[in-house]
């Protein structure tokens, strides 16, 4: 291999493309999908129960909800905290769209307030200043699996008594000062899509401890429908709709994946923790690569590694995804901050220039490959292209 990087004349560091992210899937979770395809339920059944039952046990929270995606879990969580018009709900800009979508989905506006430069997750200061007397909830999201400020956070939740859900998608599995990541107040969700910790195919959860919420996720999971209304025991077909729920039932198929998932979740850990380490130890001495922060307290299981590319560097952020991607090396972003959209922006009067925090993480935010089926070979390459690539722009 030369020393001169795909992109201006030398060869790829690889030829196969390799993506940032991607699933595990052995023969047992085959066998596992085939075996609940003969079961009674191919719809939500007694897999979906077991499902949930080992998801609440491995967060160590009394209830678990299995929705169709964490999109879904993000609505069922929003519309059960009780956000409804003339509310105002706490988010963070750097996230993916669902997040506020839990609530703008119940009609509230999504306020969104500056993120911690270190941690890049929603900073309490930050969420002080936008409180107002139409504040119902905060919504922070662990980026990349690193914990947010859990206990500053729920101090402001407590001043102010807000409903918090917390966007745990990148942190299933994590733990934080002994607890399960998503075990805090007041719900959390997960998503199970290909690219993150375990995967259903598409899937997502709910969990909480609260008996009240649990009750309002199951029965807005499923048309907000109760089957056993209080005396009507003589009509036993009788159904009662109490409001508007959705079908966001998920299937045995797809829960007998996650239980197989589930039995590698350590291993699915270990190997990006191993992963992790290599990166770390490869890129602490390049100037102007940023790499992620390390959690306090935290035993996290880390969904991305997010790397920041600044000056030092030798190239900006565009051209080094530019010149990884010549390389076949599908490296991603995470994320355009959501105030930068049309849809917040004309909806809601946001622009770009409102987060300086989340802006200046954001340029030179680049998520690098990070998926337990990335062999030793595939991470070495990863190393090469970033090594080569900035030796080429500072020599
Ligand atoms: C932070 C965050 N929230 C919510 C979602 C939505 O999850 P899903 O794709 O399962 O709907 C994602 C997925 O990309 C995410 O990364």
């Amino acid at each position: 291999m030369t020393d001169t990087p795909a992109r201006y004349g030398g060869d790829t560091v690889r030829t196969e493309m390799l993506g940032y992210g991607g699933q595990s899937i052995t023969e047992q979770d085959k066998e596992a999908v085939a075996e609940a395809l003969d079961g009674d339920y191919i719809t939500r059944g007694p897999t979906v129960e077991a499902f949930e039952e080992r998801v609440a046990d491995v967060v160590g929270v009394e209830h678990a909800i299995a929705t169709t995606s964490g999109t879904t879990a993000l609505h069922l969580a929003g519309r059960a905290a009780g956000f409804g018009e003339g509310d105002e709900v706490i988010t963070t800009p750097l996230t993916f769209a669902s997040t506020a979508h839990a609530a703008t989905y119940a009609g509230a506006k999504p306020v969104f307030a500056d993120i911690e430069r270190e941690r890049r997750t929603l900073d309490p200061e930050a969420v002080q200043e936008q409180i107002t007397e139409n504040t119902a909830g905060l919504i922070p999201m662990h980026y990349g699996g690193h914990p947010a400020d859990i206990e500053g956070l729920l101090d402001v939740a407590d001043d102010h008594d807000l409903t918090v859900i917390w966007d745990a998608c990148h942190g299933f599995g994590g733990t934080w000062n002994g607890e399960g990541l998503g075990a805090q107040r007041d719900m959390a969700i997960f998503s199970f899509h290909p690219v993150k910790n375990i995967t259903t195919g598409e899937g997502g959860m709910v969990i909480t401890d609260d008996d009240y919420l649990a009750k309002r996720l199951r029965r807005l999971r499923s048309f907000d429908m109760d089957y056993d209304p209080v005396g009507h025991a003589d009509e036993p077909w009788y159904q009662v709709v109490e409001g508007e729920g959705y079908n966001y039932n998920v299937t045995d198929m797809q829960a007998a994946l996650g239980l197989a998932q589930l039995d590698r979740l350590e291993d699915f850990k270990a190997r990006r923790d191993e992963i992790i380490d290599r990166y770390d130890d490869a890129f602490a001495g390049i100037s102007g690569l940023r790499t992620p922060p390390i959690a306090e307290d935290a035993d996290p299981f880390y969904h991305l590694y997010a790397v920041e590319i600044r000056e030092e560097f030798g190239c900006d952020r565009s051209e080094f995804v530019k010149a990884m991607h010549d390389e076949n090396i599908g490296v991603q972003v995470h994320y355009v901050p959501l105030h930068y959209h049309p849809f917040f922006q004309d909806e809601y009067g946001y622009e770009k220039g409102d987060f300086a925090v989340a802006e200046e993480v954001y340029d030179g935010l680049v998520s690098l490959p990070l998926f337990p089926e990335m062999t030793t070979s595939d991470v070495e390459d990863v190393v090469a292209a970033v090594r080569r690539l900035h030796v080429y722009h500072t020599k």
